[in-house]
């Protein structure tokens, strides 16, 4: 089976404004790619060409071997789609806005499964305009799923959400996954795309500076793993002594980068070997989001430029 989604030098320009300046990527079927980046970068400008919803100024665009802009109709009982910041009808419950989006898409609709999934059962025959952000949210994810989507788009679904809610569409987002569905996320919570996303690009002022799993990201672009100790500035003192590795201190707390696993074993023995007061000894790496800030603040800085990474 070819891509879910085939992007081949996307260009979207608003007027002077190349908001979209030539991407590339594929997303191919049953993953989750999480599409990364600062606000204004122009994730959703992408989002909305592939869901049919804006006209690409050029290049090549497929989802699930459709042209979104001449096939939007084929494409739109195929895909489901959570718009950045979801509205609906202020007089609408939920219950009825599931069977009117089923009625819509001829689909039978298991009404209390669908809003029990997103954990929206208890408002189900609340008003829209009733419904705190985050309730208005998971409607919004649970229309996105009444026409049993192949593919869904997810622009910011668990934006504004609280920590436990956010869970509840993250676990609604992995068993999509495991029904072999594929999704295509914008989130601006880093951990979120780490934990789900098989795939991630990393997109800056129209361009992508960076792509591919998240492991191999942070292993590409990220610092090397750390131990990390708290200590007095004397014993950052005798460690820079004592160990041919990097030992940076600040506030009572020193980070020593380490080469290989043997080289932990040689930084406690001179911890031990000070004499002086330690404590809460660790390994740390990086993360995505340590990636993303560092990323992104070197393209801001001009350090970087998108034909330099991969
Ligand atoms: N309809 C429009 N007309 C003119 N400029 C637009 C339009 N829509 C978006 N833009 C501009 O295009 C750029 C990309 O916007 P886009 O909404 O795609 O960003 P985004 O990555 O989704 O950001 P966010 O994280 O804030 O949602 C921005 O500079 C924005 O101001
Ligand atoms: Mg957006």
């Amino acid at each position: 089976m070819g891509d879910a989604v085939r992007v081949q030098g996307l260009t979207k320009s608003y007027g002077e404004l190349n908001a979209v300046g030539g991407i590339d990527f594929s997303v191919p079927p049953g993953r989750v790619f999480a599409f990364l980046g600062p606000n204004g970068a122009g994730k959703t400008t992408t989002v909305e060409i592939l869901e049919g919803l804006r006209k690409r100024t050029k290049g090549e665009v497929e989802v699930l071997g459709l042209d979104p802009w001449t096939q939007g109709r084929a494409l739109h009982h195929r895909i489901g789609v959570i718009p950045q910041e979801f509205r609906f009808f202020d007089k609408i419950t939920p219950a009825e806005s599931v069977q009117y989006y089923a009625r819509l898409f001829e689909k039978p609709a298991d009404v209390e499964a669908l809003l029990a999934r997103v954990e929206l059962s208890d408002k189900a025959n609340a008003r829209f305009d009733t419904l705190s952000g985050g309730q208005k949210q998971k409607l919004g994810l649970a229309l996105a799923l009444v026409n049993d989507p192949e593919v869904c788009f997810l622009d910011e679904p668990t934006t504004g959400l609280d920590p436990h809610a956010r869970r509840a569409i993250w676990e609604v987002i992995r068993m999509l996954k495991a029904d072999h569905r594929t999704v295509f996320l914008t989130t601006h919570y880093l951990e979120e795309a780490q934990l789900l996303a098989d795939q991630v690009a990393i997109i800056h002022q129209g361009r992508i500076i960076a792509s591919g799993p998240p492991d191999a990201i942070i292993r590409q672009y990220g610092r090397r793993e750390r131990l990390v100790v708290q200590g007095s500035s004397a014993l950052a003192e005798k460690l820079r002594a004592s160990l041919d590795l990097p030992v940076r201190a600040q506030d009572g707390r020193i980070e020593i980068a380490f080469r290989e696993k043997a080289d932990i074993f040689r930084v406690l023995d001179a911890i031990e070997k000070s004499g002086l007061p330690w404590s809460g000894f660790a390994t740390q790496s990086d993360t995505l989001e340590d990636v993303f800030v560092s990323l992104v603040g070197k393209m801001d800085e001009g350090v970087l430029k998108p034909a330099g990474v991969a």
